[in-house]
């Protein structure tokens, strides 16, 4: 995982380093640092925790260094201490290295290099790295800068794993080299610096003028000039693309958290998803109702809120469409043996676009033929750019690490491909697809009426914010909302939270309810109220206390035994997880801010898990 940014120019570099850091941050918070070069000498400052506690140890500095690399961890091999902090230095303290990503043969590699004398300071897979090039590198008394590339090249064959590098070598004091195999790395051009970075927020405040790396290029950035190489040392060509520079600061305006305004934003990105799809719905995917028409099997991938979101809309394709769909864990995916299925559509879920694992299940899904689609919220992102087509939610900037916006986005823009899917197919005629249309366009307005209704929520949470144990219990359509419900809670509030298909529970999961044991029903007045109402029965008469979540009518019907009720509009079953969640996100925001937790940068966790 990690984020890595490098800065060559005429200026200070600490400067761009930092902000480029504190862009990066949701890649990682366990701790950061940077290697400057000044006077032909690797100047190293790292700090354990966030970025601003390196900013901290890095006011008394004075460089006017103009060449640097920087970093900022989410641990994946040894324990967030200085030592395990990047970038890391050979044993003559001559070159320097950032990575973002995991060697895979890095033991085997490790005692290699202690057998031939190098001495290792941290537990990091990475050390190997820069010992390697070290190794390569010792011999070398002229040429620095094509031995460097040529070195390079080499340990990218010897190195097993994802993963991109940032290289800095005192004795070629006016280059960076970077280098990527499976991890973004990109480069930003500017007339008098260049920039690397794990993705363009690192520097789209200076400029716009993007180029990706490809897999084993080796890229050389002078303050003027940027070379590409391919893996047998030859030159190569590149283009430059110039990005949407209107990519908003993001702010939390005056609100305590981002999570709360994200939150908060939902009845707008929610509308402005739709209305995106709208605009021009039978192309909105990017497939042609022909070619949707044909298909027959829908796979739908994602990791953690992602995949969520396509549990839910397995149940509406086949509602809607009656086209076989599975969702799968991107993780899964990856490591197993897939029956080959003629006319799939793969759909891949991601807010950032980056998370290693659906990376990694759609180049595979790619080559078993499969028509891919990505839904997304960051443009010119890893996943929009490898999958056939990408539809964007419009959410803008998603911060905080527990996602919120970006899933009701992702659930309405899921909902319009289901209906698409079975207009294409004649499940459903115009009249069908009309009217569902509007249903879903009167959901923002719903959603704000929730956040409208957020004191009583809040009311809600300061009564139960104590216990350390939380069931959430849904079915049908609900079912993926109570395992997303308990997702956030334990995101950001570190309780144990658990979700159950509610039908479930007297097959195990009822023998953790402990007297006052707080359950979440959710239970609109539809299909399976009655059957929620007789889970929620069962475990009031084993002591639980049952908060519903209901809609109006099922308020009307509900028994007096569940005191604790969070009422929102009626809408249809098919809809309400969108409407359901937003409540509980708020539930869930209020227990951990009345636990005093971190709220958008919870403990171990990162925005964008760039490792598989
Ligand atoms: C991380 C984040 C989750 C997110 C998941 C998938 O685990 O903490 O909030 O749901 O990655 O991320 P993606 O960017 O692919 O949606």
């Amino acid at each position: 995982m990690c984020g890595i940014v490098g800065y060559i120019g005429n200026n200070n570099s600490v400067d761009y380093l930092l902000n480029g850091l504190k862009s990066l941050e949701y890649r990682g918070y366990d701790s950061a640092g940077l290697a400057l070069i000044e006077n032909n000498r690797i100047n190293l400052i790292k700090s354990v925790g966030k970025v601003q506690a390196l900013e901290d140890k890095l006011s008394n500095l004075s460089t006017s260094s103009t060449i640097g690399i920087a970093h900022t961890r989410w641990a994946t091999h040894g324990k967030p201490t200085d030592e395990n902090s990047h970038p890391h230095l050979d044993c003559k303290k001559e070159i320097a290295i950032v990575h973002n990503g995991i060697i895979e043969n890095y033991l085997t590699l490790k005692k290699e290099l202690i057998e031939k004398g190098h001495i290792f300071k941290s537990e990091t897979d990475t050390e190997v790295i820069v010992h390697l090039l070290e190794e390569e590198l010792s011999n070398i008394t002229n040429n620095y800068e094509e031995n460097l590339i040529k070195s390079v090249n080499i340990i990218n064959k010897k190195l097993k794993g994802s993963y991109a590098l940032n290289i800095i070598w005192s004795k070629t004091p006016d280059i960076i080299i970077g280098t990527r195999i499976k991890a973004p790395l990109l480069i930003g051009a500017y007339d008098d610096c260049n920039f690397f970075a794990s993705d363009i927020s690192a520097f789209i405040k200076y400029t716009d003028q993007v180029i990706y790396l490809d897999d084993y290029d080796v890229a050389v950035l002078k303050k003027d000039s940027i070379k590409l190489y391919d893996a047998n040392n030859n030159e190569k060509y590149f283009n430059k693309i110039t990005v949407d520079k209107n990519v908003n600061e993001a702010t939390k305006n005056g609100l305590e958290h981002f999570m709360l305004k994200e939150i908060r934003e939902q009845p707008h990105t929610v509308m402005a998803t739709i209305e995106s799809i709208l605009e021009n719905i039978d192309n909105a995917f990017g497939i042609n109702l022909m070619d949707i028409k044909s298909v027959k099997n829908v796979l739908l991938i994602g990791c953690g809120t992602a995949y969520h979101a396509a549990l839910v809309a397995k149940y509406w394709i086949e509602e809607f469409a009656g086209v076989p769909t599975q969702a799968e864990l991107a993780s899964e995916y990856k490591y197993r043996k897939i029956a080959q299925t003629d006319e799939t559509l793969a759909v891949f879920i991601s807010q950032s676009g980056e998370t290693a694992d659906t990376v990694a299940a759609l180049e595979k899904a790619k080559l078993s033929g499969f028509k891919t689609v990505a839904i997304c919220n960051v443009y010119s992102s890893t996943i929009s750019r490898i999958a056939d087509y990408t539809f964007f939610t419009k959410c803008g900037p998603e911060i905080s690490v527990a996602s919120t916006k970006a899933f009701t986005a992702q659930l309405a823009s899921l909902f319009a491909l289901s209906i698409l899917i079975g207009k294409a197919n004649k499940s459903l005629d115009d009249k069908d697809v009309i009217k569902l249309i509007r249903e879903l366009s009167l959901i923002p307005k719903s959603i704000e009426n929730i956040i409208n209704d957020e004191k009583s929520i809040e009311g809600i949470a300061k009564k139960y914010y104590t216990e350390k144990s939380y069931i959430f219990l849904g079915r049908n359509v609900n079912y993926p909302i109570a395992l997303e419900a308990a997702l956030k809670l334990k995101e950001i509030t570190y309780f144990q939270a658990e979700g159950f298909a509610a039908g479930e529970i007297k097959h195990g999961p009822i023998a953790m309810i402990e007297e006052n044991t707080p359950v979440f029903s959710i239970m609109g007045y539809d299909s399976v109220y009655d059957k929620m109402l007789n889970a929620s029965q069962e475990v009031i008469a084993r002591g639980a206390n049952v908060i519903a979540i209901t809609d109006k009518e099922g308020n009307q019907h509900m028994i007096a035994d569940i005191v604790d009720r969070i009422v929102i509009d009626n809408t249809p079953q098919y809809l309400s997880p969108i409407l359901n969640i937003v409540a509980l996100q708020l539930f869930a925001y209020h227990v951990a801010k009345l636990n005093g937790r971190e709220i958008d940068q919870p403990r171990n966790l990162a925005k964008s898990v760039t490792v598989e």
